[in-house]
């Protein structure tokens, strides 16, 4: 007894996987492994979930090491030049669980595959199918089929596994989160509050990188479209240093907006645009577009009206090297940038165009802050409307890309009639994209139209208003 006490004592609670010399046991080498697998789990899919641990007292450490389990599973060795053949022979039969395929501790020629327990039963020959039965037969390895004590840790489990063994019943483990370069910003539910901080201890542990966790702790609604966080597990530093579409961009997180799920909308925007094109963006933040767009040969014009995106947005200028003057940034209010900076800029460009060497610039208005941009499209109508008539003809109209959400059933539909209210005029030829599910119920859209020449030049007509009650099967595209 004292013996026995003595070896379990000694093999249980290993770090390393142990796979113990067979060459001189029995062929149901399982047979003095009996006292272990008495201890050990049943090996089923279930098995393999981490114990249940007791979560951390208030403030307390999570005890990693209490994450411990030993699984004792039907296994073949063989000399590790048979893999693809013993791969070939018994993949189907392998655990469903990686890795299946392990290096043997005791004999570095060989490896072990480790066998799903569900359809094989250690020392069964026939359980191994006509395949694998013949692969040990033709290899002389029947002597090798036998059981491998499986010692699972901590850090063999996903964030999931170990939530899932540390959450109480009934409150959801989080499965994702957003992702910008050291942080991970979550956006927990009420239920999973009181967790929060193991929730970030085990994030930060699993994801390779992460150096900070942090809890959205108010709705985004503040002028400037970010939020109040707060810290759950690593350094206190929201200094972000993150790529997209391979720019560099870095920003305080705490104090600018910034959305990893835009990067798709920044390069569909970015690929609307040519070389040589003037880009206004009127709602730049740190400059997912206007950094990529100069970056494309486009003059840009970015223009935010927080101070600290207006700070970041010129250090993203230097950090991802834009040619001196290629893009231009303005600390305004959106209405102020349209009615000064866009209007004089068209109208430079118009006087200074000449037709004989260069085609004339397109331009591009863009703004996203979805929640208010159609509000500040009343900024274009008048805009251009004491202009000199010679200037007016060499104006190219600009095609504005305007970001806005909505929760109609209809959202395309929805979206033009309101622009056009705004405008006064019908927008035709509208292409209106939908760009991402917000929220259930509500959508994030972008419409892009060439301003009507109608509407910046102050000359609507009554056919203009007529063309807004049209049918909408006519008057726009809608991806
Ligand atoms: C939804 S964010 C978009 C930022 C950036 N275009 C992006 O895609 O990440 C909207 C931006 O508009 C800025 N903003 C809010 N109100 C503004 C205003 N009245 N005038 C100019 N910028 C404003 C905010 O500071 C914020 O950076």
């Amino acid at each position: 007894m004292a013996c026995w006490l003595m070896f379990l004592s000694q093999h249980f609670f290993k770090v390393t996987p142990i796979l113990r010399s067979y060459a001189s046991a029995p062929a149901r080498w399982s047979k003095w492994c009996v006292p272990v697998a008495a201890m050990a789990t049943k090996a089923t899919e279930d098995a393999f979930r981490p114990p249940v641990c007791t979560l951390p007292e208030a403030g307390g450490m999570l005890n990693r090491d209490l994450f411990v389990k030993t699984l004792l599973l039907p296994a073949v060795r063989f000399n590790k030049k048979l893999t693809s053949v013993c791969l070939r022979a018994l993949k189907s039969k392998a655990l469903t669980r990686k890795p299946f395929l392990r290096n043997n501790p005791s004999n570095p020629d060989e490896k072990v595959l480790l066998l799903n327990p569900e359809v094989v039963s250690s020392g069964d020959v026939l359980s191994l199918g006509e395949a694998g039965a013949g692969f040990l037969k033709e290899h002389s390895l029947e002597g090798k089929f036998g059981e491998y004590q499986l010692e699972l840790r901590y850090s063999d489990w996903t964030s999931e596994e170990v939530l899932r063994s540390l959450l109480p019943k009934g409150v959801e483990v989080p499965t994702g989160f957003s992702r910008i370069g050291h942080i991970a910003h979550l956006n927990l539910r009420p239920e999973q509050l009181k967790y929060k901080h193991v929730i970030g201890e085990v994030l930060m542990d699993k994801n390779p990188g992460l150096k900070t966790v942090v809890n959205k702790t108010g709705e985004i609604n503040n002028e400037f479209r970010f939020f109040s966080m707060e810290l759950l597990a690593g350094e206190n530093n929201l200094i972000a240093m993150t790529k997209e579409h391979g720019n560099s961009f870095e920003f305080d997180f705490s104090k600018v907006y910034w959305n990893p799920r835009l990067s798709t909308e920044h390069a569909r925007i970015v690929g609307l645009l040519n070389r040589g094109d003037v880009v206004y963006d009127v709602f730049a933040g740190v400059g997912p577009f206007a950094v990529p767009a100069a970056k494309k040969g486009c003059d840009v014009l970015a223009n935010d009206l927080n101070p600290e995106s207006f700070k970041w947005l010129q250090r993203n200028i230097k950090l991802n090297k834009i040619e001196m003057g290629l893009i231009k940034a303005y600390n305004l209010d959106g209405r102020e940038f349209i009615k000064e900076v866009v209007r004089k800029d068209l109208i430079k460009r118009a006087e200074e165009w000449n037709t004989e060497s260069n085609p004339r610039q397109r331009t591009h208005v863009v703004m996203n802050l979805p929640s208010l941009a159609m509000e500040f499209l009343d900024a274009f109508p008048d805009l251009l409307r004491n202009v000199a008539p010679g200037v007016r003809g060499r104006i190219g109209l600009p095609t504005v890309h305007c970001h806005c959400f909505s929760k109609e059933a209809d959202a395309a539909r929805d979206v033009r009639h309101r622009i056009e209210a705004v405008l006064s005029h019908s927008i035709e030829g509208a292409l209106i994209h939908d760009v991402r599910d917000v929220a259930p119920n509500k959508e994030m859209m972008c419409a892009s139209f060439e301003l009507p020449g109608a509407v910046v030049f102050g000359d609507s007509t009554e056919d203009s208003q007529a063309a807004i009650n049209e049918p909408q099967a006519k008057k726009s595209r809608t991806e």
